[in-house]
């Protein structure tokens, strides 16, 4: 079969070994054994594919924790020199669940949430809840309570609402009086646009996140009155899946000129520069190292102070993508295989696998780019472009644009998509009823479930209608009142 180069976007050039795992992409301890076999953590996928089934996301379980050891060195490291301390809160929203949540903590991170549901999971997983950070631009009463209710280290306000409702519930609950205030951090929107996705870029004007940096002083104000409420300082994200330090330097020049203006009013502990960082999806891909990017920020800031003459306070950052990105891999099976014409002589070979964007909906909501492998078995044939796409009944489902496989690729092969930690289970469905595939970790040679997935039969006990009785004719209040 011929298959066409000209169709491959211009950053992916083809490969010299199409079984080659590029490095910084796949998580550390991926390789082939002899067998040509991708192992993870030294568990064969072609075990994982028996014991789990397909499709099935993977998470290697000392990736994540070297990750995170990493960044809390990094920022640690980059603050030092300028005799403050760092936090680094793990975002949550990035892959959350009980195992996770120990992982991090056990490795010394903070945990940032943003929803009750995600509050829950930290504090079921036992999170210290003096350690959490909550955000959001909608929380509501509930949350908010519950929050306070746990003792959790900081809410992050978002609006002149959310400020007087939290007023409200401390108030309620006597904070201030006698119980410590609740420490807040004020959400701001330092005017960045950084250079990502639309959809990924949080700190420009035309979007529903934080505070204009022009009202800070007058929410500070209103906070201060209130003797439930204690300001810790500003926060600001500027987006995500940023690389390069320039947008963070010119955000935090822009707090730091806030917080010089706001330190008159009281100390201000912390400054908040949230997450962002971005990481390798495909070879193309060259991030930051987070070192220099810890310093580079940290070092901007310290800059910034100096030239003000105010003390550098502390600074916490909100990393999700970058402790749990590149620790997973998704693994498919392969279904059907069709070159398509696409006119003028030209085919793409349509790799179709047994997920798709119920499972990772980033190439459909962010055009993501994501590379793939064949994971059984290693092929000396020669690299064909493919497009690997999922089994959902949208010509948008895409797992991967555009990659090299091995042009004898065939049903029954088994697919790993790298670099999937990250955004994917949590933005995970069950769209046309396909089931949500399990989590399973790997470590040492061994794997283990630490999220079950959700089968037919769960979805079928959420079906009100099979209910034992459903069907029958329910006399509504509508007919009653008649
Ligand atoms: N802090 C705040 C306030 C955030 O809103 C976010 C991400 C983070 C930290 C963590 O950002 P990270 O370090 O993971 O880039 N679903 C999208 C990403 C949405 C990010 C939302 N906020 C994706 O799949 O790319």
């Amino acid at each position: 079969m011929s298959v066409s180069t000209s169709l491959a976007p211009d950053w992916l050039l083809p490969p010299d070994d199409a079984n080659d795992l590029a490095a910084g992409v796949w998580p550390e301890s991926a390789g082939r054994d002899d067998e040509g076999v991708l192992r993870i953590a030294g568990v064969p996928a072609t075990t994982l594919r028996e014991r789990y089934g397909t499709p099935l996301y993977v998470v290697d379980e000392d990736e994540v924790r070297a990750h995170a050891r990493r960044t809390l060195a990094a920022f640690r490291s980059a603050v030092e020199p300028h005799g403050v301390h760092a936090r680094v809160y793990y975002a949550g929203k990035a892959f959350l669940c009980a195992e996770v949540v120990r992982w991090v903590t056990a490795e010394g991170l903070a945990v940032d949430v943003c929803s009750g549901g995600e509050l829950a999971v930290a504090m079921a997983a036992g999170a210290d809840p003096a350690r959490l950070g909550f955000h959001g631009n909608n929380k509501s009463v509930a949350e908010l309570e519950r929050a306070v209710e746990v003792g959790i280290g900081s809410i992050v306000l978002d609006s002149w609402i959310e400020l007087e409702r939290l007023a409200a519930i401390v108030e309620l609950r006597g904070a201030g009086n006698g119980d410590a205030p609740q420490s807040v951090l004020v959400r701001v929107n330092s005017g960045v646009h950084a250079e990502t996705h639309d959809f990924l870029a949080t700190a420009h004007e035309d979007q529903k996140f934080g505070f204009a940096l022009e009202d800070a002083a007058a929410v500070v104000a209103r906070i201060r009155e209130l003797p439930g409420l204690f300001f810790a300082g500003l926060h600001c994200h500027i987006g995500s899946q940023i690389f390069g330090t320039a947008g963070f330097q010119e955000s935090a020049g822009r707090l730091v000129e806030v917080h010089a203006v706001l330190l008159e009013g009281g100390d201000i502990p912390v400054l908040n520069l949230g997450g962002g960082f971005g990481i390798a999806y495909t070879s193309a891909d060259d991030p930051t190292p987070i070192e220099a990017l810890a310093s580079g920020i940290a070092d901007a800031v310290a800059r910034e102070c100096e030239v003000r003459g105010i003390p550098m306070p502390n600074l916490a950052f909100e990393p999700g993508r970058a402790i749990v990105g590149q620790a997973g891999v998704t693994l498919y099976e392969v279904g059907t295989t069709k070159p398509v014409e696409i006119g003028e002589g030209v085919q793409r070979l349509y790799v179709s696998v047994d997920g798709g964007m119920s499972d990772n909906a980033r190439p459909a909501l962010y055009g993501a780019d994501f590379g793939a492998r064949i994971a059984s078995r290693r092929s000396d044939a020669a690299p064909a472009l493919v497009r690997v796409v999922g089994k959902h009944c949208e010509s948008g489902d895409i797992v991967v644009d555009a990659d090299y496989l091995p042009g004898d690729i065939v049903p029954g092969d088994l697919l790993a998509v790298p670099a999937t930690g990250a955004y994917c289970f949590s933005l995970a469905s069950n769209y046309n009823y396909v089931p949500r595939p399990p989590v399973v970790a790997v470590r040492d040679g061994s794997a283990r479930v630490i999220v079950r997935g959700v089968s037919i039969e769960d979805l079928l006990a959420h079906d009100a209608g099979l209910d034992e009785g459903a069907g029958m004719p329910v006399l509504s209040e509508r007919s009653e009142s008649k």
